[in-house]
Parts: structure tokens; C-alpha cells; sequence
């Protein structure tokens, strides 16, 4: 399927069809040109004539003379704005039905070439001077490559075409169409082109069509690996304002998959950016493109990409000055698949997108006929599912689709099930031209139709789930079918408006846990009140008055103004001494201080990959996701702690990790390690781990072995860490700065993944919530200090557990930094209902940080 633009609005001679036919007879349609006429600047002067000499006519010829002139040059600067010329640059692909490939095409100096060439650029001039809104306006044509099938030529096509006539011209040029060039002389037959369609190309790009110092073309041999790589990798940046390219092709009846192994050009933010494009053509042609890349991706990202034919075109189109060590990639050529989809007659099997995990690739489709035993039903879980295309409207899937039952899926979805009250079942999947994803990964099941799902709970949706997962406050079905006509229990549930069971100590959290905000109702503040962040209720008349009326910040924290304030321990204090009534402004990306100071080193906070890896279930962590997460190990035992880092030479830490046991003395630096940009505890000599020595182990001297109260320590490295892509710091929270209760904030670390488990090899990360103070102390009474904060799970049991202590909270803060709320300390159990984790309030800590470290 191709997907030409649609034309929009404008008028004009619109009278050539889809598949118009020229012949020679349409040679002279020179014709046509008279459509545009240009008026002379000099026209004015030829009005000018000696008249009559009495001074009455010579003052109305005089004033006669001036309006007109005036007309005139009004008139000629009309049409010369209207008609100002714009380059414009087509690219495009046709099919020469009448020729057979040669080996020499492939090669552009070669005669062979040239001959070929050159008969395209005549036929193209002939096509195109039958267009009244092109002919005229042809500068000139070049073919760029030639491929199989039968031959397919790839050029580009200059127009200078007044303004108003560009879109229109866009809309001609994209129509596909046939062209017949006569026989000569000596030629018995006609040369004649197929499928001849073109399309605007990116202004930028139009250079490389001219200059081929950046141009590569690689044909893959045999089943080999090729590699190539933006100029200059690894060692050095690419060039910055470069335009290359690199033309890749197989041999006939191959396609191609291209895998970029690194990837990390200049991030996609902001108007001017690098971007790395691949086409499904030679050409750069905008409907054919299979993806557009900028920013940096993690190793574990899938960027495999296949082609549906034996060619494929990679682009950089580079605007910025910035730095970065742009691509790695490999291609090989592999033999078409004949045919996709398949035929299955048992009770249960998978299937996936062609080439899965790989981006699948265009114009496919795959039809998968399913049949289970005659007896029992077939339903199809998806346990992956990514048909992402651009510029798609939710819900319609006018793109690349699956279809089932006459319904269409696309998009991203988390694990669906679609069921069939039949024992059979057609999928079908459908990829058009352009854009390509990772696909879906999907098995088939049969069961019986009495009872679905054995043992287990059936979401309305069909999934089964695990019985325990039904009324327990949190979503497992996508249809919130186990959270429906519950009863909870009130011992530590709270019955919502809309009958969902939440957690007790979810209630008046300030977040609406119940979807009908039913859980903060009961603890809204009196009319003309305001609700702090901590619940407490003011007048309306405190709130933006300077004072931290409600003790956490949060009664000045959205103010229309930022304005100095008296200080008090609340408040940011500038470096000049001076206070704001803004909560959490440093590093936020706005100047609140007159002195700047707020925004002072913030060089930290920041992942580097700009996207993540599509992680199947789970919580594992990505490379450079948590890129400040530290893991220490003791000499002989191998990960006991976790940490943070702040900058080169300074780690935060728990300090009860660092007290002396019987048999071995924690206390003592030399006996730790510490691997900065770790992921995988078994692959420590991964790519970009960093491995320390510890010079010095700094534990607060309040700290308490028996209350865990100053549960914080700062560890000195050796020798500076060096940032990197898995290697940054996190942003420190000054001694103001408030995390209130409900904020997610994301806990990581290798420790167990259950109660008395076992530690994991991954590093994992687990979405939980602040847990209000009031609330804390009593589902853990008498063992709260104001150095800890409760921090517990939002689903499916997530808390820190043995191992993780040491490691951060880390919390997204306005501008998308990260700050560090707190430092795992302890808990009771793991994961217990009603039995958060505790934590190390690092705001506390700041001033102790800073004369510890001096960070
Ligand atoms: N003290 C533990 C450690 O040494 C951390 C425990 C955190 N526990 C919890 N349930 N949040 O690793």
C-alpha cells in the first residue's frame, strides 16, 4: 500500500490521472508554458513621454506619470513576490519494465551507467514537459542508483517553481505514473517506465544529491557481515552540518537486515537536530522511511531493521555543533521469506511478527489460520506488543495492524488476550511501506469454555490472573475487572465510592487512589481553606504570603510569582543570602534566584540514553537507567550494599552497612570495591563498569546501630570516577526540599527479590510512593525518627529488601532531573502488607553532605 500525501486545497489545472500515458506525440506541448509571464522591471520607464509644454499639463502628465509608475511597480512587485522562484527537489523511484539488471549498474562511472542514465533523464524531461506546472520549471535530473526488478532507477529532480505553484507541483510529482519513449532509429523497441512517483525531499538533504564526499555505496557479500559507521567512529565526534549517506544492497531476491550495534548522535530536543533516517528504497523518499533516529539508545535496544527488498538507504542529516560518536552498524543479506503466517492444527503454540525481536519489515503481510481441538476454545494471549507508527490517530489503524475477528489492533499495548467462542481463529498482520516496529510476540491456547482460566481468577478481558491478585487494591486487569463487586476487608482496607478496596494508609494521601477521588474526600480542608501537601488546612489568605504557613513548603510552592521572602528553615536560600517562596527550585530549569545560584551545578540528575529498552515483565533495570547506582562489594563476599553517586570522588551510602561484625571489620575501606555503571552483578567486566577502590568511609557520627536513626554514610573513591553514557551523578535535595506524600519515586538495587530470597543478578527497580509521616509512625509506632520517611509499594508488592540498603530513592523532579530522596535503611520483612520501607531522608543530610565532601 503507498501512502501519497493528500493534496490540500489549491487550485489550478489538476488534469493528468493516475497512470497518464505519454507517447512522442506529447513532445511539442511547449504550449503549455504560457501559463506564467513576467512583466519587465524596466516596463515603468516606457510610460515616460514628452508632452505639451504648458506646466498645467505637464503637472497632471507629471502626476499621471508618478500614479501609474506607481501601479506599475506595484503590479511588478505583486507578481515578482508572487512568482518568486523556490528550489525544490524531488526524490523518486520508477521502474524500467524493459530492460534487464546488469552487474554494471551498480557501479556509476561505468558506461553501462551513463547509457542507462541518461535515457532516464530524456524521458524524465519529456514527462515533465507535458506538465504545465512542472515542464516549465525543470532545472535538471540525475539518477543516483540503479537495483533489480526488472530495473529500478533512483533519482532526484530540481524545479525553481514560483511559490504558489509548490504545492500543486508536489501533488503532480507524487502521482505514479507511465512513460513511453519511442523506439529509435535503431532500437526495435520502446523504452517504457513504470510506477514513476517522487517526493519532496528534506531541504537539507537536497546537498548530498550534489556532493558525494559523504556518499557510500556497500553491497553485501554473500552471507557476511558488513560494517560501516558515521565518519570518524569511535574515536572522534561525526562532522558537524554533514550529510551522508550509505546505499546498501544484496543480491537479487535478498533482503537486507541492518543492525545499528551503537547509536548516540546529538539528543532529539530542539528545533535543529541530527537525524539518522532509514529508507526501504535507494531514494530518500518520505514514504518509504522504515525509522528516524536521534539521541542515544542503550546496547540493549533492538535497532534491527528489515528491508523488503534487496536495498536499503541509511541518511545523516547533522545541524548541530554538538559532539556525540554517532553509529556502528552491520548489515547482511538473507533470503526472502517465500511466506508468512503459518497453519496450525494443535492445542497450544506461538507465533510472532516476521524477524521478531527485529523491527518486521514493510509490506507484509501474514495471515496465521489457527485451529484447536474441536472441543475446547482458542484464545491468543499477546505478551508483547509494539505496532508504533507516527502520526496515527489512537484507536484507528489505518497503518500497520493485527487483525482478529474483523477487530484491528495497533500501537503499544501491555499483554492482551483476545479469545475466540470457537476452536479456531485467523490472524492477520498487515505492514504498509513505511515505518516499522519490534512487532508482537503472541501464543495460542485452547480452553475450555466452562472455565478459562484453572485455577486462577478471568479478567473480563480473558487473561487470567492469580486468585490472590482479586480485590486487593491494586489493577491487574486492563479492564479493572479484579478490582470489581469486592468486599473489603476494613482491617486495612477502605471501601471507595466506586466499590474498589485501597489500602488504609492510601486514604487522605492528597492522590486520588480511587479513580473517583472518594479516598481524599472525607479529609478536603473547610471552603475558603487551602490543603497542604501534608493535609493540614490553612486560610486561603496564607497561601503565597512568603510563609511556609503549612510547614512543608507546599502553601508557597505555586505561586504565579516567585518573590524573595524572609528566610526560615523552609525556604531556599540563594547564595546572597536571600530567600524565595518557591518549594523545590533548584535545578528545576527557571532562574529563581536574582543571582542564578539555583541553577548553579546541575550537571547531574540526567540519563543519557534517551530511550529505554522494552523490557519484557519484569522489573528489570536498563543500561544507563540509574546510571549514579552503585553496588560495593566486601572483600570475599561479593555484593553486600548499595550506593549512589554524587560526583567523581563521593558516594552516599547507609552507614549500617558499614558497621564492624564479628568476623570482619565493614569499617575498613580497603576491603570494598565499589563497580560504578553496573547492570549485570555477572558481568562486571561489562562494557563501561567502572571499578573502584574506596580511599575513605565517612559514617555519620550520630548514627545509631540499634534505632537505625543518621542511617547515612559518605564513601570517598580512590581515584575520580569518569561520567559516561551507564556513569552520571544524582542531584542532591537541598535541606528545603520536599518529596510529599503520594509522589512515586523509583527504589533500585541487587538486593533479594523476595523475603529471605536470594539477591538479584539483574539491578531492579520498583515504582513506590511516599507514605505521609502521621500515617507512617503509626503502622510502624515508636520506631519513626524525622531522619526517616516511609516509602511504600503502589503494586504488586514492590519494597527494598536485604541487600538494597545503601542504594537510592530516586525521585523525577520538575524538568525531568533526578533527585535523591533517600537512602534504603530498613524495614520489617520485605514487602509485608502495611510495612513500608524505611528510609534516610537525604534532605536532612544536606549540609552534612557538604561539609563531609564538599558537594
Ligand atoms: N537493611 C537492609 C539491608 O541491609 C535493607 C532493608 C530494606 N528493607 C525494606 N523492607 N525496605 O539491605
Amino acid at each position: 500500500m503507498k501512502s501519497n500525501r493528500a493534496r490540500q486545497g489549491g487550485g489550478g489545472p489538476r488534469d493528468f490521472g493516475a497512470e497518464l500515458k505519454y507517447s512522442s506525440q506529447h513532445q511539442n506541448m511547449n504550449g503549455l508554458e504560457e501559463g506564467v509571464e513576467f512583466l519587465p522591471a524596466n516596463n515603468a520607464k516606457k510610460v515616460e513621454k514628452h508632452g505639451p509644454k504648458c506646466w498645467v499639463v505637464l503637472a497632471a502628465v507629471v502626476t499621471g506619470v508618478s500614479v501609474l509608475s506607481l501601479l506599475v511597480g506595484f503590479l511588478v512587485w505583486h507578481f515578482q513576490s508572487r512568482n518568486a522562484q523556490v528550489p525544490m527537489i524531488f526524490n523518486g523511484h520508477l521502474r524500467i519494465t524493459n530492460e534487464k539488471f546488469l552487474d554494471a549498474y551498480e557501479d556509476s562511472n561505468s558506461t553501462e551507467f551513463v547509457n542507462l542514465a541518461t535515457k532516464v533523464k530524456e524521458a524524465l524531461k519529456l514527462l515533465y514537459r507535458g506538465i504545465p506546472v512542472l515542464g516549465p520549471y525543470h532545472k535538471e535530473s540525475a539518477v543516483t542508483a540503479f537495483s533489480e526488478g526488472s530495473v529500478i532507477a533512483y533519482y532526484w529532480s530540481e524545479f525553481s517553481l514560483p511559490q504558489h505553484l509548490a504545492e500543486e507541483a508536489e501533488w503532480s510529482m507524487a502521482q505514479e505514473r507511465i512513460v513511453t519513449l519511442p523506439p529509435r532509429a535503431r532500437a526495435l523497441q520502446s523504452f517504457v517506465m513504470t510506477s514513476v512517483v517522487a517526493f519532496p525531499t528534506d531541504p537539507r538533504m537536497a546537498q548530498t544529491t550534489r556532493d558525494n564526499s559523504c556518499s557510500f555505496a556497500l553491497h553485501a557479500r554473500g552471507g557476511e557481515l558488513t560494517r560501516f559507521t558515521t565518519p570518524g567512529f569511535p574515536d572522534s565526534p561525526y562532522p558537524a552540518r554533514a550529510h551522508c549517506q550509505w546505499a546498501l544492497r544484496g543480491d537479487a531476491g535478498a533482503v537486507l537486515s541492518l543492525t545499528f550495534r551503537s547509536f548516540d548522535v546529538a539528543p532529539c530536543d530542539g528545533h535543529d537536530r541530527d537525524m539518522v533516517a532509514v529508507y526501504d528504497t535507494l531514494s530518500p523518499m518520505e514514504p518509504h522511511v522504515l525509522v528516524q533516529l536521534c539521541g542515544a539508545y542503550p546496547p540493549s535496544y533492538n535497532l534491527t531493521f528489515l528491508s523488503s527488498q534487496n536495498v536499503l538507504l541509511v541518511t545523516l542529516i547533522t545541524t548541530t555543533e554538538r559532539r556525540h560518536p554517532g553509529f556502528e552498524a552491520t548489515f547482511f543479506q538473507l533470503p526472502k521469506m517465500s511466506s508468512c503466517g503459518g497453519y496450525f492444527r494443535q492445542a497450544q503454540g506461538t507465533f510472532s511478527s516476521p524477524y521478531y525481536p527485529a523491527h518486521y519489515p514493510p509490506n507484509i503481510d501474514c495471515t496465521w489460520d489457527i485451529e484447536v481441538p474441536a472441543n475446547r476454545n482458542v484464545k491468543v494471549r499477546f505478551n508483547v506488543f509494539y505496532l508504533v507508527e507516527p502520526e496515527v490517530a489512537l484507536g484507528t489503524c489505518t497503518k500497520d495492524y493485527v487483525e482478529i475477528h474483523g477487530a484491528r489492533y495497533c500501537g503499544e499495548k501491555p499483554q492482551f488476550v483476545v479469545t475466540s467462542n470457537s476452536s479456531r481463529v485467523t490472524v492477520r498482520f498487515h505492514s504498509d511501506a513505511s515505518y516499522t516496529d519490534t512487532g508482537f510476540l503472541a501464543e495460542f491456547l485452547s480452553y475450555d469454555s466452562s472455565d478459562p482460566c484453572p485455577g486462577m481468577f478471568t479478567c473480563n478481558t480473558g487473561r487470567c490472573i492469580r486468585k490472590a491478585l482479586r480485590c486487593d487494591g491494586w489493577v491487574d486487569c486492563a479492564d479493572h475487572s479484579d478490582e470489581l463487586n469486592c468486599q473489603c476487608n476494613p482491617a486495612h482496607q477502605f471501601t471507595c465510592k466506586n466499590k474498589f478496596c485501597k489500602p488504609l494508609y492510601w486514604v487522605c494521601d492528597n492522590v486520588n487512589d480511587c479513580g473517583d477521588n472518594s479516598d481524599e474526600l472525607g479529609c478536603s480542608c473547610p471552603a475558603q481553606n487551602f490543603k497542604c501537601g501534608n493535609g493540614k488546612c490553612l486560610p486561603k489568605s496564607q497561601q503565597c504570603d512568603g510563609r511556609d504557613n503549612c510547614g512543608d513548603g507546599s502553601d508557597e510552592a505555586t505561586c504565579d510569582r516567585v518573590s524573595t521572602v524572609t528566610c526560615t528553615k523552609h525556604t531556599y536560600r540563594c547564595h546572597s543570602g536571600l530567600c524565595v517562596n518557591k518549594a523545590n527550585p533548584e535545578c528545576d530549569g527557571q532562574q529563581d534566584c536574582a543571582d542564578g545560584s539555583d541553577e548553579k551545578d546541575c550537571d547531574c540528575g540526567l540519563r543519557l540514553f534517551s530511550k529505554r529498552s522494552r523490557v519484557v515483565g519484569g522489573e528489570d533495570a536498563d543500561v544507563g537507567e540509574w546510571p549514579w547506582q552503585v553496588s560495593l562489594h566486601a572483600q570475599g563476599q561479593g555484593h553486600v550494599c548499595g550506593a549512589s553517586l554524587i560526583s567523581p570522588s563521593w558516594l552516599v551510602s547507609a552507614a549500617h552497612c558499614y558497621v564492624d561484625d564479628r568476623g570482619f571489620k565493614y569499617s575498613d575501606p580497603t576491603l570494598w570495591t565499589a563497580y560504578l555503571g553496573l547492570l549485570d552483578q555477572s558481568d562486571r567486566s561489562a562494557q563501561g563498569v567502572q571499578e573502584h577502590r574506596l580511599k575513605r568511609i565517612i559514617p555519620h557520627a550520630f548514627f545509631n546501630d540499634f534505632t537505625y536513626d543518621y542511617d547515612i554514610a559518605v564513601l570517598e573513591l580512590e581515584r575520580p570516577a569518569e561520567y559516561s553514557n551507564v556513569v552520571r551523578p544524582v542531584c542532591l535535595p537541598d535541606a528545603t526540599h520536599v518529596f510529599p506524600a503520594g509522589k512515586a519515586i523509583w527504589v533500585t538495587g541487587w538486593g533479594h527479590t523476595q523475603e529471605g530470597g536470594t539477591g538479584a543478578l539483574i539491578l531492579q527497580k520498583g515504582e513506590i510512593r511516599v507514605i505521609n509521616q502521621t500515617t507512617c509512625e503509626s503502622l510502624l509506632p515508636q520506631q519513626l525518627t524525622s531522619r526517616m520517611m516511609c516509602v511504600g509499594y503502589l503494586s504488586g508488592g514492590v519494597d527494598a529488601c536485604q541487600g538494597d540498603s545503601g542504594g537510592p530513592l530516586s525521585s523525577v523532579e520538575a524538568d525531568g532531573r533526578i533527585f535523591q530522596a533517600g537512602v534504603v535503611s530498613w524495614g520489617e520483612g520485605c514487602a509485608r502488607r502495611d510495612k513500608p520501607g524505611v528510609y534516610t531522608k537525604l534532605s536532612e543530610f544536606r549540609d552534612w553532605i557538604k561539609e563531609k565532601t564538599g558537594v
